[in-house]
């Protein structure tokens, strides 16, 4: 990316130029990466809120308008119009398929959701109440024990290979999770379902009766996976790059973004919000919890509200706050009494000085954990159903980096604010 104008920085007497790159959208970026070399500075910015860690051409948020682009579409009209597969073939290769590509590229996916038998023995190692999200974190990592042949991050086709795999076999996994977890047999996938179709089926059938998926539940699931596919650095996106910097074959660096996740800061809070809710249980309950979250000295938060990024509404959560609506009046479940408590305190929040004046809104997490629990799924699978869905845009992120010739590792330096100079013989003998 070439510079067209230079940002001046003046430290003491002395001036430094620092060139300004201009993105296709979003802030101007200063180019530090001299600063050190140049200026003997480092730039201290814990968290990353000023920091752009790399050029992405996968993902867009623009946190002020609250839009959300996957390879420049508006995640609105993908949610309505495409379908999870579909919007994985475009995270992945950066232009919506034709029929026949997508057809192609659907059936390569299907044929690899079977997942080595001898896994199967990997899984009883856990414990029985071992939470689905520590078992998928190892399983994951474990399949470069099984894949040997796609560990090869050089060769183009073996990352193409990994890459389909772990798409493919997520579902599975995380579907063998569940069921470990509850004493029931594990499921083989059925390939002639769709994507969101067969991981309902190897999660809900049993083998002493039918089960039928209800179009309109496998819809809705497909749109939450289509919804959490992809969301620029976020921490456990940017986890995946840095594993992936050092050259660590791709499904260790997918089992780090995994492990990232589980944070009840990032995944693990829609988790927290459904348990929040439930402990709320009615509407005049509110405003102690309102009372709890503005208080500077009780570290509850209300789980499910406020983004680093989105600064006016998550557009994500006004898609899946439909969808709960349409998915519980659809279940015959309009009266639902958790979706009554979240509807009040997105209210009562909105409306309060603290949370208008911080710029705190719900976020994806707060209604998608209703959805999943009235389709029938527990709380501990709603952080493994959002690692399965967010898989491919690690993925397509890690493809990048690997791809990109300027491949640096990360290596962040720091403010060193400790002791120096000590003696070891003066502190064991003053
Ligand atoms: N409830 C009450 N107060 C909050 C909340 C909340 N959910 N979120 C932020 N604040 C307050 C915070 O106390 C601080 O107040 P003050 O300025 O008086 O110290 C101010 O708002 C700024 O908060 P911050 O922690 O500096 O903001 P951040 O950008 O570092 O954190 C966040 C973003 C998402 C971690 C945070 O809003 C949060 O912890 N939310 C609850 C957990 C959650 O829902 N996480 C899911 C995020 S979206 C999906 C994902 O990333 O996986």
């Amino acid at each position: 990316m070439n510079s067209k104008r230079n940002a001046t920085l003046t430290v003491g007497n002395k001036k430094y130029e620092l060139p300004v790159l201009s993105p296709s959208a979003g802030p101007d970026a200063i180019d530090i990466r001299k600063l050190y070399s140049s200026a003997n500075l480092f730039a201290y910015d814990p968290g990353f809120t000023s920091t752009a860690s790399c050029q992405s051409t996968i993902t867009f948020v623009d946190g002020e308008a609250g839009n959300l682009l996957y390879r420049g579409y508006p995640v609105e009209q993908l949610a309505k119009q495409s379908s999870f597969i579909e919007v994985c073939y475009l995270l992945l290769y950066g232009n919506l398929p034709s029929a026949e590509e997508l057809e192609e590229f659907e059936q390569s996916v299907t044929i690899h959701t079977m997942v080595h038998d001898q896994m199967t023995n990997f899984f009883r190692g856990f414990r029985r109440d071992a939470h689905p999200m520590a078992i998928i974190t190892g399983v994951m990592g474990a399949m470069s024990a099984f894949y040997h042949d796609s560990t090869d991050i050089r060769d183009p086709m073996q990352r193409e290979i990994a890459s389909i795999r772990m798409i493919a076999k997520l579902p599975t996994i995380v579907a063998m999770a569940f069921k470990y977890s509850i004493g029931q047999p594990f499921v083989f996938p059925k390939n002639r379902l769709s994507y969101a179709a067969n991981f309902m089926r190897m999660c809900f059938k049993v083998p002493c009766e039918s089960y039928k998926v209800q179009p309109a539940i496998s819809r809705a699931l497909d749109r939450i996976f289509i919804l959490h596919a992809d969301h620029e650095q976020n921490a456990s996106t940017s986890t995946v790059r840095l594993a992936g910097s050092s050259g660590a074959n791709p499904f260790a660096c997918i089992a780090a973004g995994i492990a990232c996740l589980w944070g009840p800061a990032h995944g693990g809070a829609n988790e927290a919000c459904l348990k929040m809710l439930h402990e709320i249980q009615s509407p005049d309950r509110i405003p102690e919890f309102i009372k709890r979250a503005k208080d500077p000295s009780d570290d509850f938060r209300l789980m499910g509200f406020g983004h680093r990024v989105y600064k006016n509404f998550d557009p994500r959560a006004k898609i899946l706050k439909e969808s709960a609506d349409e998915i519980l009046s659809e279940l015959g479940d309009a009266d639902n009494p958790i979706l009554k408590v979240a509807r009040e305190l997105e209210r009562i929040a909105v409306d309060d000085e603290y949370f208008r004046e911080r710029r705190l809104y719900p976020n994806v997490d707060f209604y998608s954990g209703i959805i999943l629990s009235a389709i029938g799924f527990p709380t501990a699978m709603f952080t493994p159903i959002f690692a399965l869905s967010r898989t491919v845009g690690w993925i397509s992120q890690w493809k990048e980096m690997i791809a990109d010739p300027a491949l640096k590792i990360g290596r962040p330096r720091q403010m060193y604010i400790g002791e120096t100079g000590r003696n070891y013989d003066e502190s064991k003998n003053p």
